[in-house]
């Protein structure tokens, strides 16, 4: 392949169908877009976002990842005909390759994602949609999205991942309240719940994301990358071995980080005087 054909496949955009991508100052805005379905979660919608996920995860266009929906839904959920009535009939590998396809872009390659993920929720938000809204690093929600874990409403419980990834966020008396009863809350519920971060007006949304965006693309890149991957790696470790894993971790992102961030914050701080880091990070192209 010539440099110029390199350079022009780089610059193409991925998705286009169920998944629309943009791209604006290093975010790119990954769009669910079946407005006419809510957004519903469709098999064809799982593979293409795969697709995106893995060209995203090498394009330096994208510093951050935005998720959101098309028209006035995050997500209605998984594809009640597609997901569900549709895979009844087929063989069980049929079906369990769909299962693994949407397990993986929602959370084995959300929760890992090696850039900042921001799930940005701005409207209908239900059942399924919230592995993908967890498996996000950080969640910013309009007040006036509607969010339920509507599961029980229709005759089934919170399976995929879904009750799992709750359980990391939610706390458990409100995480049972909201499996148990399928009631609809509302973003600023959701953020009172630790479910997202923030919840803003919605005519704010996109601005207040954006800005979040930002505040992330100007941090080390090696070292929040190593950051998020080793939060979601200890949860789980005993104390030995996540002090092991910590500093094993810390010496990868020092060894590998182009930028020696570590040393340049040193000098920054203790010989130039220059920044304090309790107040904010040091220059980094300095
Ligand atoms: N799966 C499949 N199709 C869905 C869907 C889903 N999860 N959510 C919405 N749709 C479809 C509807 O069937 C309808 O299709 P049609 O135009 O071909 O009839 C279209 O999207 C619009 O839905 P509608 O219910 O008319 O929109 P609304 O704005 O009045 O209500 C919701 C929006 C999200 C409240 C409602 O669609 C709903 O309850 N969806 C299911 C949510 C859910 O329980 N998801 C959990 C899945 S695990």
């Amino acid at each position: 392949m010539t440099t110029k054909s390199v350079e022009a496949e780089s610059a193409q955009i991925p998705g286009g169908n169920t998944v629309l991508v943009e791209f604006e100052d290093g975010i790119a805005w990954v769009t669910m877009n079946r407005p006419e379905k809510r957004n519903a979660m469709s098999p064809m919608l799982a593979a293409e976002m795969v697709q995106v996920m893995n060209a995203l995860e090498i394009d330096t266009r994208c510093k951050v990842l935005v998720l959101t929906g098309a028209g006035n839904s995050f997500s209605a959920g998984m594809d009640l005909k597609e997901f569900f009535r549709q895979t009844d009939q087929m063989s069980p590998p049929e079906r369990e390759q769909i299962v693994r396809t949407n397990a993986q872009w929602q959370w084995r390659q959300l929760m890992f994602y090696p850039k900042p993920t921001i799930a940005m929720v701005n409207g209908w938000c239900f059942g399924g949609a919230f592995t993908p809204l967890v498996s996000c690093d950080l969640a910013i929600a309009a007040e006036e999205a509607t969010f339920g874990l509507s599961e029980i409403n229709w005759g089934i419980i919170p399976a995929g991942v879904v009750t799992k990834a709750v359980a990391q966020v939610m706390s458990q008396r409100d995480a049972l309240y909201y499996i148990m009863t399928g009631e609809t809350f509302d973003g600023r519920k959701a953020a009172a719940m630790n479910l997202v971060n923030e919840a803003v007006p919605l005519t704010d949304l996109r601005r207040r994301t954006r800005e979040l965006a930002m505040t992330l693309i100007g941090k080390n890149p090696t070292v929040l990358r190593a950051a998020k991957t080793a939060y979601r790696r200890v949860r789980d470790m005993s104390y030995d071995d996540a002090n092991d894993y910590l500093m094993a971790k810390n010496d990868q992102a020092r060894l590998f980080d182009p930028e020696q961030g570590r040393e340049q914050g040193l000098r920054q701080f203790l010989d130039e005087k220059s920044f304090r880091p309790g107040l904010g990070g040091y220059k980094r192209d300095g």
